[in-house]
């Protein structure tokens, strides 16, 4: 059985052993319908403000593999303009309360889970987590984050277990810490900051990896999740022995939501990985092919990309069982 109890899944903060968490997806993906009558009778909501192709697929599959009916609404696309600012006076384009949606929501499902990207225009409103917070706080479900305006703990949990995974298959020695890096890639575009700060957050918390960041100059990210990494504007020095490379964009915390500069020397390539320890290339998906990374990287042997998105199912489907037997 499940030892795991949680009630909401927001971030790391709420996964109180994280080893455990990350065994209990491992023993999923061997065992697919081990507990699949723990979610009989009962339905999941998903709810998409932003588009999604793993996340919204990958959760799914887990909560049918733990019997649960999962039913998936585009609220961006299908339903009323939501508001979520306490207070206010709704005369522009938001139609309904979350103080009125959310308690509907909550009668009509046992587990809610929502996808809320950053508007990227002002820091203080998305790093408060309002959407999410107030979701919480009006649905009085458990609530589950398919990324929000700083986070995407899902996405973290799949890279653990990828990392874990490939380290029990090389038996790995407890003696080295795996070097585990984090590297900016060019991007055409302003991303959110969620994927980084999340695999950051959890590489910390996490504990067993030599950490590292590396990024241009002006693209630091918010100190509360990366503190603890050794962080570095020098990507061939970060590379060196590497055993785990994380590729990703993201836009700039400090000026927010801006591209300073998008130097293509910074993209990830064949050559640039001679100098890891054949690591193991890892980014979350979508990928702007010949930008970001390059196609020779994503098509090589040291590519994780379609493991990690494989295991978003079986992370998906621990976090799901954890809740439901803190629920049962
Ligand atoms: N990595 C990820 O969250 O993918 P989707 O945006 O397709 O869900």
């Amino acid at each position: 059985m499940n030892k795991q109890h949680m009630k909401n899944f927001i971030s790391v903060n709420d996964v109180s052993d994280i080893p455990a968490l990350v065994d209990l997806a491992l023993q999923y993906k061997s065992q697919p319908l081990l507990h699949q009558q723990l979610g009989a009778g009962k339905r999941i909501g998903l709810l998409f403000l932003n588009p999604s192709l793993r996340t919204r697929l990958s959760t799914q599959i887990a909560a049918r593999n733990l019997g649960m009916e999962a039913i998936v609404f585009n609220v961006d696309k299908e339903g009323w303009a939501l508001e979520f600012e306490e207070g206010a006076i709704m005369s522009g384009n938001t139609v309904e309360h979350i103080k009125d949606a959310g308690p509907v929501l909550g009668n009509y499902f046992d587990i809610l889970c929502i996808r809320t990207f950053p508007s990227l225009q002002n820091k203080e409103d998305d790093y408060s987590e309002m959407f999410i917070r107030q979701f919480v706080k009006y649905v009085g479900v458990p609530v589950v984050s398919l990324e929000s305006a700083t986070l995407h703990p899902l996405q973290s949990l799949a890279d653990l277990v990828t990392i874990t995974e490939v380290m029990q298959q090389k038996q790995w020695s407890a003696i080295r810490p795996p070097k585990v890096v984090l590297t900016w890639a060019p991007h055409i575009k302003p991303l959110p900051q969620c994927v980084a700060n999340s695999f950051a957050q959890w590489m910390n918390a996490w504990g067993k990896a030599n950490f590292v960041i590396t990024h241009p100059v002006d693209y630091e990210l918010d100190e509360q999740f990366t503190k603890g990494a050794t962080i570095t504007h020098n990507q061939d020095e970060a590379l060196k022995d590497a055993d785990f490379v994380y590729v990703k964009n993201w836009s700039t915390y400090t000026d927010y939501g801006k591209v300073y500069e998008n130097d293509p020397g910074w993209m990830l390539t064949e050559e640039k990985l001679f100098a890891t320890h054949q690591a193991g290339v890892m980014h979350c998906l979508p990928v702007r092919r010949n930008v970001e990374l390059s196609d020779e990287v994503l098509d090589g042997a040291n590519s994780l990309v379609t493991q990690q998105a494989s295991n978003r199912v079986w992370s998906a489907q621990a976090v799901l069982s954890s809740i439901l037997t803190y629920t049962h």
